[in-house]
């Protein structure tokens, strides 16, 4: 009898991480302690056959459509943000958030190319766009609300959660763009070759959403 190859899987590290290692627990995966508080980037869990690899949020599509990781679990705003060739095989309900428009309150933006401060060039572009707004996309990779208070920008389009680090920085939001939760992704190759176990997790997360 063959071994058959671990499944691998790339996972978020930071926020979407725990909610997403609890759903898969829930889903009945025996995940072992090291995995949470590791700092190992490979995590072998040779009971469940799979193979973690922990990256950067931004980064899980990317090795999800290079076939290096077999399946991922994203954030909506990376996938809009991306478009990577990977398909969207669950909505995992989980960390939910949404993106918006946010600035200083009773600001006008600029009337000639208001400057757009965010983590998401694309998503951004296309929103004002849509909206007919000539704008200046000024691309950060971090504490974007910092951009409006310190003169850089006239808006941000960024991630609100809790709404707290809006509230704690005085800005307000002007503009919601679209709700954002997580999702199982698949490399379309993976897909193919491996479907009869893609199918069995995809089943046992269905069940626990
Ligand atoms: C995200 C996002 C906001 C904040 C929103 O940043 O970009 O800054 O969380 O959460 P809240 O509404 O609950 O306050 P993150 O903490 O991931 O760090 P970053 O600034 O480095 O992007």
């Amino acid at each position: 009898m063959t071994v058959k190859e671990p499944l691998t899987i790339a996972m978020p590290k930071g926020r979407i991480f725990e909610e997403a290692a609890e759903l898969l627990r829930k889903a009945g995966y025996q995940l072992p302690p090291e995995f949470d508080d590791s700092r190992k980037l490979i995590i072998d869990v040779p009971e469940e056959n799979f193979r973690f690899i922990l990256s950067k949020p931004m980064d899980v599509a990317t090795y999800v459509e290079h076939g290096v990781a077999d399946l991922g679990i994203a954030g909506k705003d990376v996938l809009l943000e991306e478009e990577r060739d990977v398909y969207e095989l669950l909505d995992l309900k989980i960390s939910a958030c949404y993106l918006a428009v946010a600035g200083l309150p009773g600001t006008k933006m600029n009337d000639v190319a208001p400057k757009i401060a965010t983590k998401y060039p694309n998503v951004a572009a296309a929103f004002f766009r849509e909206q007919g707004e000539q704008v200046e996309i000024i691309k950060l990779n971090g504490s974007i609300e910092l951009a409006p208070l310190i003169g850089l920008s006239d808006r941000i389009v960024d991630i609100v959660s809790t709404g707290q680090t809006l509230k704690e920085n005085g800005l307000v939001e002007y503009e919601t763009i679209t709700t954002i939760t997580s999702r199982l992704i698949v490399n379309p190759v993976s897909y193919r070759m491996k479907d009869e176990r893609i199918t069995g997790i995809v089943a046992s997360l269905s069940e626990v959403i």
